[in-house]
């Protein structure tokens, strides 16, 4: 087989990248290691920001998003019993969509079916051969038969446990790191959301937050030990959990239903550098990881791989590569950023096991500068509806 960009992974960073590479009339491959099923109802986190609603908009795929998407113009930060609210359309202009990840995957795996494009789900023992020579080779098993994909160029989109990042040389990469001494319990349940906005909620029990899918499902999720086991969580405590940890002075409270979903992420912030390594170029969770608090990671992975395929397109339309040679160094700006972000969010909401009371005391003094400040307020709206993308495209609008 042979194909001009081989795309290995099938989440949000591969199969936009397929998408937009299609677009630009460049062929790709994209090899998956699980099932379609599987890739379709992981369930994910869901916060869209503006730039990449306009993307999913602007390329052809925001028909069900814009059906049933719900469009949020501000969230609130509760602490101390009470909610406040940031007001992101008015500090901003923009404001975000909460619309389930595996929901954004089904559309690209439509959108691509549609096109005739090639996803090969299931693929097993991937490993990818001669990125630091002229073609490079991804080798892998497809229904007990070995198969041979070769290609121009290899984008490692196989999130934090793929084998891509680990293909590079020893020596090459480097790795900045933070694992965080928590985790979120995060539930699927069957009730109306109580209110139409997010709510982030400091407690002295620990973080909550308040989500939802659906005008008939919500999304919570609560602070945990990293090292808990989510067979110790039966649904009442869980409920029990929310309801103290959410119970404001205003009375108001998630509604309960039945728990449909249930499980443990643990924490991390992560960066590797550069992202590029000869004919390979890493995109998405394969590179970079940042904490939940900041509703970042999928919106991360559309980011990259956009710059991505406006370098390959540039590459393979003028066989300039300028623009590749500069992808890591354009990346990561902005994912430092939201690395910042994200690791700010995380530390004003969560209860730390070694903050002493001077940081408890510094903590609610940082919550209420960020919700009465109106400078504060539009920093944090700012960041949280997305950052400008640093180079423009052809998709930008
Ligand atoms: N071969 C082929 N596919 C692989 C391999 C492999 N060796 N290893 C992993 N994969 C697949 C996974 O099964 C997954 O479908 O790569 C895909 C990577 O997708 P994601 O983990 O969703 O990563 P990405 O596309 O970068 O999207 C980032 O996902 O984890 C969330 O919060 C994160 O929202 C962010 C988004
Ligand atoms: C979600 O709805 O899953 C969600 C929302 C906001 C976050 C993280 C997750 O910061």
């Amino acid at each position: 087989m042979q194909t001009q960009v081989a795309i290995i992974g099938a989440g949000p960073a591969g199969l936009m990248l397929a998408h937009l590479l299609h677009l630009a009339g460049i062929e790709s491959v994209v090899l998956e290691a699980r099932s379609r099923e599987y890739v379709e109802s992981r369930v994910r986190a869901g916060v869209l920001e503006q730039g990449t609603v306009n993307l999913l908009n602007t390329t052809g795929l925001g028909e069900r998003m814009r059906r049933v998407g719900l469009l949020h113009h501000g969230i609130e930060l509760a602490f101390a019993g009470k909610r406040h609210r940031i007001d992101m359309q008015a500090l901003t202009g923009d404001a975000v969509t909460v619309y389930a990840q595996h929901e954004v995957v089904k559309d690209l795996i439509q959108a691509r079916t549609l096109s005739g494009g090639e996803i090969i789900f299931d693929a097993a023992n991937v490993g990818i051969h001669g990125i630091d020579g002229n073609s490079p080779v991804v080798r892998f098993e497809k229904d007990g038969s070995l198969q041979e994909l070769h290609c121009t160029y290899i984008a490692g989109c196989d999130g934090f446990h793929g084998i891509c990042r680990p293909s590079v040389p020893k020596g090459v990469l480097t790795t900045y790191e933070r694992i965080y001494p928590f985790a979120w319990l995060g539930i699927l349940a069957d009730a109306a959301p109580s209110q139409d906005e997010l709510v982030y909620m400091n407690h002295d029990r620990g973080f909550a937050l308040f989500s939802m899918r659906s005008p008939k499902v919500t999304r919570l999720y609560l602070q945990c030990d990293p090292d808990d086991d989510i067979k110790n969580w039966s649904d009442d405590r869980i409920w029990d959990e929310l309801l103290l940890r959410f119970r404001c002075k205003d009375g108001w409270l998630p509604n309960v239903g039945k728990i449909t979903q249930k499980s443990i992420t643990p924490m991390r912030s992560f960066v590797t550098e550069p992202m590029q390594y000869g004919r390979l170029f890493l995109a998405g969770d394969a590179v970079h990881i940042v904490p939940p608090t900041g509703a970042k990671g999928m919106n991360l992975a559309v980011a990259d791989v956009r710059v991505l395929a406006q370098a390959l397109a540039e590459n393979f339309e003028t066989g300039s590569k300028t623009l590749l040679d500069r992808y890591s160094e354009i990346c990561l700006r902005r994912i430092w950023k939201a690395q910042r972000f994200s690791w700010w969010m995380t530390s004003i909401l969560h209860k730390f096991p070694e903050a002493n009371p001077f940081d408890q005391r510094r903590q609610m003094a940082e919550l209420d500068y960020v919700t009465s400040s109106q400078v504060a307020s539009q920093s944090l709206a700012e960041n949280y509806v997305g950052l400008p993308m640093d180079v423009p495209d052809r998709w930008s609008n």
